[in-house]
């Protein structure tokens, strides 16, 4: 399965996930994985079990629908589907729009990204065959600007490009679009993002050409990402939402891997070093529509594996507000793999949450200025009491709880040596082996059978080197 690019992701782990849960309700029916992220879990378990995938964000939600929610219509849709006949028109429309007021200034990107020796619009390896030469990127007319033909002196002017010339917009003021962005004033004004607030579905679709061009995105890339995106929500018909769902979670699945950031969306790179403009231009140089097409394929081709068992959902809500909807009143076992350490997903994946709401959201503003992570205001933004230090604590011993009070068993992930509730009590002078024990103790207040697996396995941190790490799974059964 390819998943998103994600934090915490369990793609290595499905197996002893799949024997936690099994153990722990043997003629169990219906599972809920309660923060189901990338959906590999949900993913894995779906053939066996009814699966409800839950999850705060509601990027996870589009991408869980995409892998769960299927019957006999819309296995036959994703079989048949024809994604030139389905987005084909209406993304071009968008995308031509956009075109005539960003041209000269995509001309510009493609002459740098020809001058650093790639390609405009490259093509996703893992394109789908049957596919291949769908949505070309249009030849737009040369560039006025000449580029250095050093690499040092290129590697500067694209630095003057991307962080200087590129207008984005703001929430404090107007910017003032100049050189090849003078014929764009019109999708960086205040005015211009206060009606498309008002009315998100207005054409053309412009959010991440406006929010996030030469931030996370290419100029291309970016128009790109609201085109598809607009011709995502234009589909109609017999088998729309299917094909919605299906289309949207690739689209996602494409902007994740694409992004101009290490592997997320928590800060631009500065592109400091020539190297990093280096890096930068390669992720932009990727057709978005192409990798779409390779991870429609992707999705389609692990639904088929899978088969996924009719009744499973996707869900978006906090943990505590589906325990309290009664969502949880069939289910089995819930498998509950929350965020581990301080940092809040929704800051580190905050594009995807834009891209799925697609509602321009206001932007954080720090001192005057819109914050360089481009963030949502705070109160868009979940903020969870797992990645909270004084939190943590009553956080997991409330799921252990309410997970018990609700009949169902509970399979717990959570790390050991980065994990927040562990540096807590390490902190607080714990030993290893204590702090291990009183892990336990937290389900044992709540059930009467409780284990704890552990195994090794090697993590590649956000920029560092490799480091061993011990993944725990907790396995709670019989409420007391
Ligand atoms: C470690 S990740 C899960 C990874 C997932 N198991 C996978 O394999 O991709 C933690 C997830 O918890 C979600 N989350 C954080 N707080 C939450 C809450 N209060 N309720 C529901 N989901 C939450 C985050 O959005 C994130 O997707």
């Amino acid at each position: 399965m390819r998943t998103l690019w994600y934090m915490g992701a369990k793609t290595r782990l499905t197996d002893s996930i799949a024997a936690a849960v099994a153990s722990a309700s043997p003629r169990g029916r219906a599972v809920c994985d309660l923060m189901s992220g990338t959906a590999s879990v949900s993913t894995a378990l779906c053939g066996r079990y009814r699966v409800l995938a839950n999850d705060v964000q509601a990027y996870a939600q589009a991408v869980a629908a995409a892998y769960l929610e299927h019957d006999r219509a819309s296995r036959r849709v994703l079989e048949t589907l024809d994604p030139e006949a389905d987005l084909g028109a209406a993304y071009r429309r968008n995308r031509d729009a956009l075109l005539s007021q960003l041209g000269p200034a995509a001309a510009v990107e493609d002459a740098f990204l020809r001058a650093s020796g790639l390609e405009v619009a490259a093509r996703d390896r893992q394109e789908d065959p049957n596919q291949a030469g769908l949505f070309l990127a249009p030849e737009l007319p040369p560039a006025r600007r000449r580029l250095p033909v050093d690499a040092q002196l290129r590697a500067g002017a694209y630095r003057t490009f991307a962080l200087q010339s590129t207008p984005t917009f703001c929430e404090a003021n107007d910017a003032r679009p100049s050189g090849p962005f003078r014929d764009a004033a019109g999708l960086f004004e205040r005015g211009a993002i206060m009606a498309r607030r008002a009315a998100p579905s207005t054409f053309p679709y412009h959010l991440c050409s406006s929010y996030y061009p030469n931030v996370y995105l290419g100029l291309r890339q970016a128009v790109d990402l609201d085109s598809l995106r607009y011709a995502i929500d234009q589909l109609s018909g017999r088998g729309a939402a299917a094909k919605r769902r299906h289309y949207l979670a690739a689209l996602l699945h494409a902007a994740s891997v694409t992004t101009s950031a290490t592997s997320h969306f928590c800060q631009p790179r500065g592109l400091v070093r020539d190297a990093e403009v280096l890096a930068v231009l390669q992720r932009r140089s990727v057709s978005i529509p192409s990798r779409v097409l390779a991870f429609s394929h992707a999705i389609r081709t692990t639904c088929r594996q899978t088969d996924p068992h009719e009744g499973s959902r996707a869900s978006c809500a906090d943990w505590r507000t589906l325990y309290a909807s009664g969502a949880l009143d069939l289910i089995d076992v819930v498998y509950a793999d929350p965020p581990y350490t301080a940092d809040n997903y929704s800051r580190f994946y905050h594009v995807l949450e834009v891209l799925t709401r697609y509602d321009y959201p206001e932007l954080q503003v720090s001192r005057g200025k819109t914050t360089k992570g481009r963030y949502p205001v705070i109160g868009e933004r979940h903020q969870s009491p797992f990645c909270h230090r004084r939190g943590v604590d009553a956080e997991l011993r409330a799921l252990c709880q309410e997970t018990a009070a609700r009949g169902a068993s509970l399979v717990l992930s959570y790390a050991q040596e980065n994990g927040l509730w562990f540096k807590v009590q390490t902190e607080r002078g714990a030993s290893p082996a204590e702090a291990r024990e009183g892990f336990l103790d937290l389900a044992r207040a709540a059930y009467r059978d409780v284990r704890l697996e552990t195994r090794g396995l090697l993590h590649s941190g956000q920029g560092d080197s490799n480091h061993q790490v011990t993944e725990l799974l907790l396995v709670a059964r019989k409420p007391r």
